[in-house]
């Protein structure tokens, strides 16, 4: 690995990472993503498990909704610090305040943007406006929390002498981090590693704080950004669980963690995750956003661990290593088992859930029994395939209209035809039918004559969760409506999951649960 042109470049890489998760903030910022306060907070416990050092749980002034999101976890996630983000601006600190003072360990993360482009352009302020205002916002953070991270928003296309002129300020005004944001993804490693050289050679008093990086990925660059950081003297890197975020999302939590595990030789860098945890995370947050993992992502994709041709399939069998840099148990994917049989009983399906992480209220856990049972009536139950029921049942987002039944007739000389029943908000069944071009369209276009709605379907893939004709299938869709602008006046797109060893039932739950976010951006629910 040539991080910066030169190996470590004679850097001395000692220390600990901080691993600062911002999956709830920037990951929420996902086109098609938004989180439920419910979902935020399920996300956050299992974040706290991964044993991340920081969430940054939300921007509490975006909305009351998010306030009281951030608030939640503030009160109930412990173990970690919990963050919230802030312009600099007095009625956004004091929002991020409010909603995290309670909690253990509160952070306050405030940013402004230094670069010249968004200076001109954004903000309409002079640099030395942006440099008071950074000084006083941070000394006013820092008045009601005593641990605050300051941001100069596209500090990678910042000019470097006026960016230290910004961290020198506000390390008078008592910040604890300085986050270095590649907010566009512009940087290449070597020059983005000569940035944070730079800062920690050339301004005074940044050995008080904590230098944190933050890189997009627009370029595909973010983990090698990050990576090249670290050997030039960051000790915090800012990420997203399957690299969830703005365009082309963010770094990814789970390569970050791993190449800084799988190349301690070269980093000699300590991090504090249970790496045994990475599996659960990714695959519960891809359910909650509804964003699919493709199958060829680093460590969470489906064939990160699998050999394709007979000659590694032969190297595998006699040495693991030599072709797997990683053993899949570190990153929490066992061997698919026989965990449970038919006869099992619900007490049965406890004990093995709290193995795997899940605490489930006695409601929870008879839905997640219910569908339990019924598939140990057609295969064996494997703990991936127990994964997907749990993800498929518990983080549904809240329903306006319930899937209660589908069915479909179709082959290759009749016409596809569907016919659905829905659960009203009102408590009525409704059934109505419809034909489209395949069994998966005429679904859609009988729950849309139900519901009212016409959805354009932008994104559609299925994926086996464990091999064998007789896998559950998991089908991920977004669909855009026309008529819902977001703030930006761009058309908002919602994204949804399903799963049942029935690709067509797996097809009418994802469809369901982006249309009831969709119907709850209107107002519907
Ligand atoms: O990308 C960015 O610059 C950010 C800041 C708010 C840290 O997300
Ligand atoms: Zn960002």
């Amino acid at each position: 690995m040539d991080l910066e042109g030169g190996g470590l470049g004679g850097t001395s890489v000692t220390g600990k990472v901080l691993i600062f998760d911002t999956t709830l903030r920037d990951g929420e910022q996902t086109p098609g993503v938004s989180f439920t306060p419910e979902e935020k907070l399920q996300i956050a416990r299992q974040l706290a498990r991964l044993r991340v050092d920081v969430i940054e749980a939300g921007f509490p002034a975006a909305s009351p909704g998010d306030l009281e999101a951030v608030r939640r976890i503030a009160l109930e996630v412990g173990g970690t610090t919990v963050c919230a983000l802030a312009r600099a601006r007095e009625e956004d600190i004091r929002a991020a305040w409010e909603a995290i003072r309670y909690a253990e360990k509160p952070r306050i993360h405030v940013f402004i943007a230094t670069s010249d482009i968004h200076l001109r352009y954004k903000l309409r302020l002079s640099r030395e406006e942006v440099l008071e205002r950074a000084r006083e916002m941070v000394a006013y953070a820092k008045s009601l929390c005593p641990d605050v991270e300051f941001s100069p928003e596209d500090a990678a296309r910042t000019d470097p002498a006026f960016l230290h002129e910004v961290l020198e300020a506000v390390i008078d005004a008592g910040v604890t981090t300085i986050n270095i944001p590649d907010t566009v993804g512009y940087a290449i490693p070597s020059e983005f590693a000569e940035l944070i050289r730079g800062i920690v050679e050339r301004v005074p008093g940044i050995d008080r704080t904590v230098i944190s990086v933050h890189c997009h990925d627009d370029l595909g660059l973010a983990v090698a950004n990050s990576l090249a950081a670290v050997a030039a003297g960051a000790r915090q890197v800012e990420c997203t669980v399957n690299g969830l975020g703005e365009r082309a999302g963010n770094a990814a939590l789970e390569e970050v963690v791993m190449a800084l595990t799988v190349r301690k030789d070269l980093f000699g860098i300590e991090i504090g995750i249970e790496t045994s945890q990475i599996a659960r995370t990714s695959r519960m947050v891809s359910t909650i956003s509804g964003v699919a993992i493709p199958p060829n992502k680093a460590i969470v994709g489906a064939n990160a661990f699998a050999h394709e041709s007979g000659v590694h399939q032969d190297g595998v069998l006699k040495e693991r290593t030599t072709y797997e840099i990683i053993d899949p148990r570190a990153v929490g994917l066992t061997h698919s088992e026989l965990v449970l049989g038919k006869l099992s009983g619900r007490h049965a399906l406890r004990e093995r859930l709290q193995k795997l992480g899940y605490e489930l209220s006695d409601e929870e856990l008879d839905r997640v029994f219910a569908r339990f049972k019924e598939l140990a009536d057609v295969k064996e139950v494997s703990e991936a395939d127990l994964e997907a029921i749990v993800a498929d049942e518990l983080y549904r987002p809240p329903e306006v209209y319930r899937l209660e039944q589908v069915q479909v007739v179709c082959g290759d000389k009749g016409i596809p035809t569907a016919t659905v029943a829905l659960r009203a908000p009102d408590g009525r069944i409704l059934v109505d039918s419809n034909h489209g071009t395949g069994p998966v369209d005429a679904v859609y276009r009988a729950i849309n004559r139900i519901v009212g709605e016409e959805p354009r379907l932008i994104a559609f893939s299925i994926k086996a969760i464990t091999g064998g004709l007789d896998a559950i299938g998991e089908v991920s869709i977004t669909v855009e409506s026309p008529d819902l602008k977001g703030k930006s006046g761009k058309t908002r797109i919602f994204s949804g999951q399903g799963a049942s060893t029935d690709i067509v039932v797996a097809s009418a739950k994802a469809y369901m649960n982006a249309l009831n976010k969709l119907l709850a951006a209107k107002g519907g629910g």
